[in-house]
C-alpha cells in the first residue's frame, strides 16, 4: 500500500508531490481504479498517493466563450449524467458515463481517471476521442495539451510524465442544428460490466449530407481507435441503409480485438459491425439515447456536500485521522494505509459495513462520504481526514429502526443477511433524493447492491414500503 497520502487543496501542492516523488507517486481521485491496481499489486512501489479530491473547483463542467466545453478533473461520471449542458452538447459521452459501473463507482470516478487509466475498455474515451477532446497535463514545469490519439501509447500507456497530473479535459460542444451523436456498449449485464466493445459516432450533417464523421471503437485495440476508413467513406454521403452498412463494414474491418474470458475475438469483432450499424441507425432515426432516464438516479441524497478542507494535510503511517463518523468524531493513529472499509471495521469497530468483494462490485461496503453514497472499499482510508461518514450503524433514530430498516424487516427481504446494510444504505440515499420512487428508479438506485439468497422482489417492495411510510 502507501506510505504518505497527501490531502491536496491546491493543484501546486499536489504537483510538488508529484515532482518529490516521481514513478513513486500517483494522483489519486476516485480511487476506484487505483485502489484496486495497488492491492493486486498492478502498481507497486507507490510511496506516495495525492489525493486532489479536496482542490476546490476542479469538478466544474464549463462552457468558453469559443463553445467548447472544458471538464476539470474532478468531474465524476454521475456529473457527467446530471449535467444539462452535456446532455445537449455532448450526448455520446453522457451515454458512457450513464453506463458505468453502478451510482456508488460514478459517484467516486472520475473522467480523469478513466482517461489516466488507459484500458482500451474504459467507456469515457471512446465518445471523448469522437467529440476531439484534448487533455491538458500540468507539472511544476508548464502546461501542454495533447489530443487524445495522441495520448496513448499502448494498453495502459500514456504520454504522461510522472510529474504531470490532468487539469483540464476539452472538447468542441456539439451544435445541435448539424451535429448528432451517439454511443453503444456492449457487455455482459446491464450494470457493472466491463464492455465487450462498444462504439462512439458523431456526425456532422450538411443538409442529408454527412460533412464530417467520427465514428470510434473501444475494447478492439490496444487503445481507443478511429474506424478512419469508415469515417472517410461516409464523407459526402447520405445516411442511407447501403451506406450506413458499408460504413459499419469496414469499421469491422477496423476492429483488432483479442479473445479473453468475456467474449472470442470473432464475436468482438462481429458485434463491431452490428454495433456501429446501430449506432449510426439510431442517429439518422434520432433516438440515439432515447433509454437515458430524464433524471437519473445519483445516490447524492438531497445533495448536501462537505467535507473541504482548509489546508493540504499529509498523512504518513503516524499522523492520526480525524473524522466525524455517524455525528461522532473520531481520531484513528492508525490505519493510515488501508481501505475505509478496513478502517471502519477494524478500527472504528462498526461491523455493519461488509465485506463481500473488496473490489466494488457488491455494494454490500456502501457508506455515505460527505452526504454522497460510495463503495467504501474503493475509498483510501485517510480520505476520511476532515470529512463526514455515516455508516448503517448511523441510520437508527432514538434507538429505533430508520423506516427503510423497518421495512427491510416487515417484508422479508432479508435472509442471510450481509448485503442488507448495503441495500440499505443505498435505499436510504435514494429515498433523501427522491421521496417517491418509480419501481425502475428504485432498481437503478440497487444497480451497485448485489444479493445471493433472497433475491429483488422483496427488496424492491420493502424499499415501496419505506418510501410510502416516509410519505406519511
Ligand atoms: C466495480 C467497478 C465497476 C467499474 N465499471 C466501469 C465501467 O463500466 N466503465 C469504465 O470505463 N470503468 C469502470 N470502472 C473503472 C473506474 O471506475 C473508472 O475508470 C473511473 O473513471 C476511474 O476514475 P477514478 O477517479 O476512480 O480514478 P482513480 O482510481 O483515482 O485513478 C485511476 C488512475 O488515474 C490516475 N489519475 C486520476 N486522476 C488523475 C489526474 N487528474 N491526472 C493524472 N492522473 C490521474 C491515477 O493516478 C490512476 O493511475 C469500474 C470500476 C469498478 C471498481
Ligand atoms: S463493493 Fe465493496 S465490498 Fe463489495
Ligand atoms: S440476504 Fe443473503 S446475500 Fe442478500
Amino acid at each position: 500500500m502507501w506510505q504518505k497520502y497527501v490531502c491536496a487543496t491546491k493543484i501546486e501542492d499536489a504537483l510538488q508531490t508529484l515532482k518529490e516523488y516521481g514513478e513513486n507517486a500517483r494522483v489519486v481521485a476516485g480511487g476506484t481504479d487505483l485502489v484496486l491496481e495497488i492491492e493486486n499489486g498492478v502498481r507497486k512501489n507507490i510511496h506516495a498517493l495525492v489525493d486532489v479530491t479536496r482542490v476546490s473547483g476542479l469538478d466544474q463542467i464549463d462552457l468558453d466563450e469559443n463553445q467548447v466545453i472544458h471538464l476539470g478533473p474532478m468531474v465524476t461520471h454521475n456529473h457527467c449524467v446530471s449535467s444539462k449542458l452535456l446532455r445537449e452538447h455532448a450526448l455520446p459521452l453522457v451515454l458512457a458515463t450513464w453506463e458505468v459501473g453502478s451510482p456508488q463507482i460514478r459517484n467516486r470516478g472520475t473522467i480523469a481517471g478513466n482517461l489516466a487509466t488507459a484500458s482500451p475498455a474504459n467507456d469515457t474515451i471512446t465518445p471523448l476521442m469522437a467529440l476531439g477532446a484534448k487533455v491538458t497535463l500540468k507539472s511544476l514545469l508548464g502546461e501542454r495539451v495533447v489530443p487524445l490519439e495522441e495520448f496513448y501509447l499502448g494498453v495502459r500507456k500514456t504520454v504522461m510524465r510522472p510529474d504531470e497530473m490532468i487539469v483540464d479535459i476539452s472538447f468542441p460542444a456539439l451544435k445541435r442544428d448539424r451535429q448528432r451523436g451517439n454511443f453503444i456498449k456492449l457487455a455482459l449485464r446491464r450494470a457493472q460490466a466491463i464492455s465487450l466493445l462498444n462504439v462512439a459516432v458523431v456526425l456532422t450533417m450538411d443538409g442529408d449530407l454527412v460533412q464530417e464523421a467520427a465514428i470510434t471503437l473501444g475494447a478492439v485495440a490496444p487503445t481507443i481507435i478511429h474506424a478512419s476508413e469508415a469515417e472517410a467513406f461516409l464523407a459526402g454521403k447520405p445516411l442511407n441503409p447501403e451506406n450506413i452498412n458499408t460504413a459499419a463494414e469496414l469499421a469491422m474491418a477496423a476492429a483488432k480485438p483479442i479473445s479473453d474470458v468475456r467474449s472470442s475475438a470473432a464475436y468482438r469483432k462481429t458485434m463491431t459491425k452490428v454495433i456501429t450499424r446501430r449506432a449510426l441507425q439510431a442517429t439518422v432515426d434520432g433516438t440515439a439515447g432515447i433509454a437515458l432516464p430524464e433524471r437519473p438516479v445519483l445516490l447524492w441524497g438531497r445533495g448536501e456536500h462537505h467535507g473541504n478542507l482548509s489546508q493540504t494535510s499529509v498523512l504518513d503511517q503516524t499522523t492520526a485521522i480525524d473524522t466525524v463518523i455517524n455525528g461522532k468524531a473520531y481520531q484513528f493513529e492508525s490505519g493510515q494505509n488501508k481501505t475505509l472499509l478496513r478502517l471502519l471495521r477494524e478500527d472504528a469497530g462498526l461491523i455493519g459495513t461488509k465485506e463481500g468483494c473488496a473490489e466494488g462490485e457488491c455494494g454490500a461496503c456502501t457508506v455515505f462520504l460527505d452526504g454522497i453514497a460510495v463503495m467504501s472499499c474503493m475509498v483510501p482510508a485517510p480520505r476520511a481526514h476532515g470529512a463526514k461518514i455515516e455508516t448503517v450503524e448511523g441510520l437508527s433514530l432514538d434507538g429505533n429502526l430508520h423506516p427503510v430498516q423497518q421495512a427491510f424487516v416487515e417484508a422479508n427481504a432479508v435472509q442471510c443477511g450481509y448485503c442488507t446494510p448495503g441495500f440499505i444504505m443505498s435505499a436510504t440515499k435514494l429515498l433523501e433524493e427522491r421521496p417517491t420512487p418509480s419501481q425502475e428508479e428504485i432498481k437503478q438506485a440497487i444497480t451497485g447492491n448485489l444479493c445471493r439468497c433472497t433475491g429483488y422482489y422483496t427488496i424492491v417492495t420493502a424499499i415501496e414500503t419505506a418510501a410510502q411510510k416516509i410519505g406519511e
